[in-house]
């Protein structure tokens, strides 16, 4: 299949990019770069043995530069990662994130339909179920209440694609819910590259080891979890890109509409990443315990069992693989992409 990229720059995006040309598909990516670099793309064509990825620098947001895109090629589907994602960032600039999110995806659908490309897969979030009222959440948990706009707009998004593809049944709309991606790409050439303080726990601890951060804060140690810090379903990168890959299946077979996880199963608190990076590099990661950051819940991980009866997906690597090869990428690029 020829597939549409939004957002391929980036860090998933990247990733999942090398797995479809390894299934035999082709991309071609729009990215404004607003948090990546064009350099990603490059290593990203030296790992699949291409000479260049087709790119655009576009603004999903921009109809005119789309529209042009979709003349230029025609695509068997979408897949849709362009979004911002910070947290922290969506409270203080809350109309920043609707507007980019929405509206962005709001233009993509409709620039789409124009051009008759009516397969999408969207990048949602665990974060859409809330505090979950079901631990390990399934897929028919009840989404929650959102505690940060980030969030809200991918539970918003998830229903606009739903009405929309009710709408009009040609839609086909596969929701994947990633649980924690971390981890990168085993030969350290792409990875996670977050700019300024890292906002998520392993490109902090990768930053610790690699000497830019004193010591790790850990976010509250009075959970209602094993040892009192936060529990979450983190995944390796390179599993979350391959769940791609098969969910393109599910737009093959005219899904219609199908929410997936995309999640180990496993929980994993912080101390437990902690512990388990140390194993993995024989860095020690210097932590203190600080208060609980404010929206964190206790525990979230996934039943990702449904991806693996319908799709034939699982996650194959574990919490090792995903530290060592965070290692692995933060070692060879200390300064991220700008080394
Ligand atoms: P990322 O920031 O590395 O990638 C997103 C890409 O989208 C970036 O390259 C950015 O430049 C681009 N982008 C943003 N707004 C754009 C716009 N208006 N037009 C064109 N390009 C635009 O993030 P990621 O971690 O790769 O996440 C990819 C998707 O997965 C996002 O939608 C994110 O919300 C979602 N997601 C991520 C996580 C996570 O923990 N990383 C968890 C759940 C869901
Ligand atoms: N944490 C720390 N110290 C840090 C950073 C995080 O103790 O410096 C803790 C948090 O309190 C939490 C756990 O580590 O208990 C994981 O935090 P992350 O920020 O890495 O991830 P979250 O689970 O908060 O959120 C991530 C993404 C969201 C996404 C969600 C579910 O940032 O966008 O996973 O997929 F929605």
């Amino acid at each position: 299949m020829n597939i549409l990229v939004t957002g391929g720059a980036g860090f998933i995006g990247s990733h999942t990019i090398i797995e479809l040309y390894k299934a035999g598909h082709t991309v071609v990516v729009v990215d404004n770069l607003s948090n990546s670099s064009k350099e990603s793309l490059r290593r990203v064509a030296e790992l699949a043995g291409v000479e260049k990825i087709p790119f655009y620098p576009v603004d999903i947001r921009d109809r005119e530069g789309l529209n042009k895109v979709m003349e230029s090629h025609t695509f068997d589907a979408c897949i849709h990662f362009a979004g911002l994602k910070a947290v922290g960032e969506s409270v203080e600039k809350p109309w920043e994130y609707y507007e980019n999110n929405i509206n962005g995806t709001l233009v993509l659908l409709d620039v789409m339909r124009k051009h008759n490309c009516k397969n999408i897969i969207f990048s949602s979030s665990a974060t859409v179920y809330g505090d979950p009222a079901v631990i390990p959440i399934t897929e028919e948990c009840p989404k929650g209440h959102c505690t940060n706009p980030y969030g809200q707009t991918k539970s918003m998004l998830e229903e606009i694609l739903m009405d929309i593809q009710k709408a009009d049944p040609e839609w086909n709309v596969v929701l994947l819910r990633y649980f924690n991606p971390i981890g990168a790409h085993p030969s350290g050439r792409i990875g996670e590259d977050p700019q300024g303080i890292p906002n998520n726990l392993m490109p902090y601890i990768t930053q610790v080891a690699v000497g830019k951060r004193a010591e790790l804060g850990v976010f509250g140690n009075d959970y209602d979890t094993p040892d009192g810090t936060g529990v979450r379903d983190f995944i390796h990168v390179v599993d979350l890109a391959t769940g791609h890959v098969k969910a393109l299946q599910a737009i093959q077979r005219q899904c219609g509409i199908s929410i997936y996880n995309l999640g180990t199963g496993h929980g994993y608190s912080v101390l437990d990443l902690v512990k388990a990076f140390q194993s993995a590099t024989g860095i020690t990661i210097p932590y203190s315990i600080k208060a609980r950051r404010p929206g964190d819940i206790a525990t979230c991980y996934s039943n990702p069992a449904k991806a693996e009866r319908e799709l034939g997906w699982k996650a194959q690597n574990g919490i090792n693989e995903m530290c060592r090869d965070a290692w692995n990428w933060q070692r060879q690029n200390p300064e991220g992409y700008k080394a």
